[in-house]
């Protein structure tokens, strides 16, 4: 049995990403710098699965204390879970990632910053109640 979660920040209407970053990069304000940190300390010792881009702005020194690993559109979630028993499985977006793996997902961690510019990807409020696969 894998425990599947979900780890995010959006901004106040759901942003989620921009031009392939954050969209509030840069940002040096307390909330951002607490958001990034606290990513770092619950995820840690546990699995962190994303798409290409996400993970591509993984810094290396976090692939040293967490398994981080990229997943693609040919992998069936259920057969990319299955790798990982007993573990946390942190599942960490973009979005098309968490539409295919919103079923399985048993514990969403989201965090509200206080951003309210552009974005180009979007937090959808229907993953948390995407049923089916018995999450
Ligand atoms: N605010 C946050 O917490 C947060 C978190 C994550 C990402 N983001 C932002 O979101 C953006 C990156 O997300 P993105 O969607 O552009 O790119 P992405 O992270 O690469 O995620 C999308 C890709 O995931 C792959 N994928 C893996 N399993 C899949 C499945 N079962 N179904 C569909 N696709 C699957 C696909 O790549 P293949 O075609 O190679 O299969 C797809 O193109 C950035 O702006 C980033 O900063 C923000």
């Amino acid at each position: 049995m894998t425990d599947v979660r979900a780890i995010c920040a959006i901004g106040l209407r759901g942003q989620l990403g921009l031009h392939g970053r954050m969209p509030w990069e840069g940002e040096r304000g307390r909330a951002f710098r607490e958001d990034v940190a606290r990513f770092f300390e619950i995820t840690r010792g546990h699995v962190l699965l994303a798409g290409p881009r996400t993970i591509a702005s993984v810094p290396e020194f976090a692939k040293a204390d967490r398994t981080v690993a990229v997943i693609h559109s040919s992998e069936a979630p259920a057969e990319v879970l299955a790798r990982y028993p007993g573990r946390v499985v942190f599942i960490g977006g973009g979005p098309a990632v968490w539409d295919a793996y919103a079923p399985f997902i048993r514990h969403w961690d989201v965090t509200r910053l206080p951003y309210d510019g552009d974005a180009d990807r979007w937090f959808k409020p229907e993953w948390l109640t995407a049923g089916g696969a018995g999450a």
